[in-house]
């Protein structure tokens, strides 16, 4: 090994920070831990015996082209379907606008490849996606956190928070945004928050990136319009993936962009990856064109509604007064409020001890001065454990308060 292997790391290397949820999900790992930590897909909703057929009659169709590089854009087959799919929702964009990536965190990773120098500044929702965040920080950024309330990330703040940057002659970079059932949150930004925050990126002439994987997954309620559709004047990047609409191993997502933006990502994705799976996308345009895509999504989308339900109920019946929590009208998490003085991080070992797990809420804040909150995922686990990881978890909160009272 060489003498001083650290001093050649570069800045980017160590300015990656070890995954927190991660790390704490290394603790979660023992099988009887009834874990609502992670944020994971139900397995049970991957189309294993659909995705069979289509594999082998792909190959059988296909032969050696399915496994050539391919396009560093995406292969257009793929790249056609969503262009459709998204003018069918009302949304004006051509192939030049849409790129296929390796899954959403790597377009995370390419805008920030794109856009960050170090010590750039970024806005984002407090709490928020972490790995958007730790995708960002690698390449130097700055991070201005903005609270959310019940609509999202608040607009009066960022107009503050935007106000006091251009003061001090900062522009930042972009906005980063996660709109539909918000990650860690639940929460749903309406229409007119979205609207709200587009003007604000109109008049400081900012981007917004909108980062939207769960959006396809709604129980309930109206589907808001993308921020990318109310944009009227190319100040939106929305990235997608199949992560929670078919299975996360996929590993394949999009950026819808303007032409001149996904230009500069298609350039950096080259040295990247040269290209996303050749293989993995041809087996998505089958499967999406096949009659599987839709009623498999369906049963995805009730089989999450059913577990939020089972969570939530229970959530209702045990845990004692002072408590609150996010319903969410789709996506996998919700986000629990204890009350002010308890520590969720006190009540985190305890859980593990009693066997029942979750994800800390300050691991989620840029500052992590909030200790009362917890993410709870409820798209991974059976009902039957899902009652009794959230009677365990009331009854430790309950004793815990008692001896604060004490
Ligand atoms: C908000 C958000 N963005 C991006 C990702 C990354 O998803 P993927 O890379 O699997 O598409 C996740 C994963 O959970 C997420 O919650």
């Amino acid at each position: 090994m060489i003498t001083n292997l650290n001093a050649s790391f570069s800045n980017i290397s160590n300015n990656i920070k070890r995954s927190a949820i991660r790390e704490i999900l290394k603790l979660t790992q023992n099988p009887e831990v009834i874990s609502f930590a992670g944020g994971l897909p139900a397995p049970e909703s991957f189309p294993v015996n659909d995705l069979n057929e289509i594999v082998s009659t792909l190959l059988k169709e296909d032969g050696p082209a399915s496994l050539q590089y391919d396009a560093t854009e995406g292969i257009l087959e793929l790249r056609e379907l969503l262009v459709e799919k998204y003018r069918a929702e009302g949304i004006n964009c051509t192939l030049q606008n849409l790129i296929i990536t390796t899954a959403s965190q790597q377009g995370l990773d390419l805008v920030g490849k794109i856009f960050i120098n170090n010590n750039d500044s970024i806005i984002c929702g407090s709490p928020s996606y972490l790995g958007g965040i730790s995708a960002f920080t690698s390449y130097g950024a700055k991070i201005h956190s903005i609270e959310l309330d019940e609509f999202g990330l608040r607009a009066d703040l960022l107009e503050q928070k935007l106000k006091e940057l251009q003061k001090a002659g900062t522009k930042p970079k972009f906005i980063y945004i996660i709109p539909d059932f918000q990650n860690p949150t639940g929460i749903t930004m309406p229409e007119s928050r979205r609207l709200e925050i587009i003007a604000l990126a109109h008049i400081y002439d900012i981007l917004i990136v909108e980062d939207s994987p769960y959006r396809e997954i709604r129980f309930e309620g109206q589907t808001q319009r993308t921020m990318y559709e109310l944009d009227k004047d190319n100040h939106v990047i929305t990235l997608g993936t199949f992560s929670k609409i078919v299975a996360p191993g996929f590993r394949i997502g999009w950026v819808l962009a303007p032409p001149e933006i996904n230009e500069k990502i298609v350039i950096a994705k080259q040295s990247t990856d040269l290209c996303t799976p050749t293989f993995v996308q041809k087996i998505a345009v089958r499967y999406m064109k096949s009659p599987y895509f839709l009623t498999n999504l369906n049963k995805t989308i009730e089989l999450y509604k059913h577990r939020r339900n089972v969570m939530i109920n229970q959530l209702e019946r045990n845990m004692p007064k002072g408590v609150t929590w996010t319903v969410p009208e789709g996506g996998l998490f919700l986000f629990l409020t204890l009350p002010e003085h308890m520590d969720a991080e006190q009540l985190f070992y305890k859980a593990v001890e009693n066997k029942v797990a979750f994800v800390l809420g300050k691991v989620f804040y840029s500052n992590g001065k909030i200790t009362n909150t917890l993410r709870l995922n409820f798209s991974y686990v059976n009902d039957e454990k899902t009652i009794l990881g959230i009677q365990r978890l009331s009854y430790l909160i309950q004793r815990e308060l008692q001896l604060c009272v004490v």
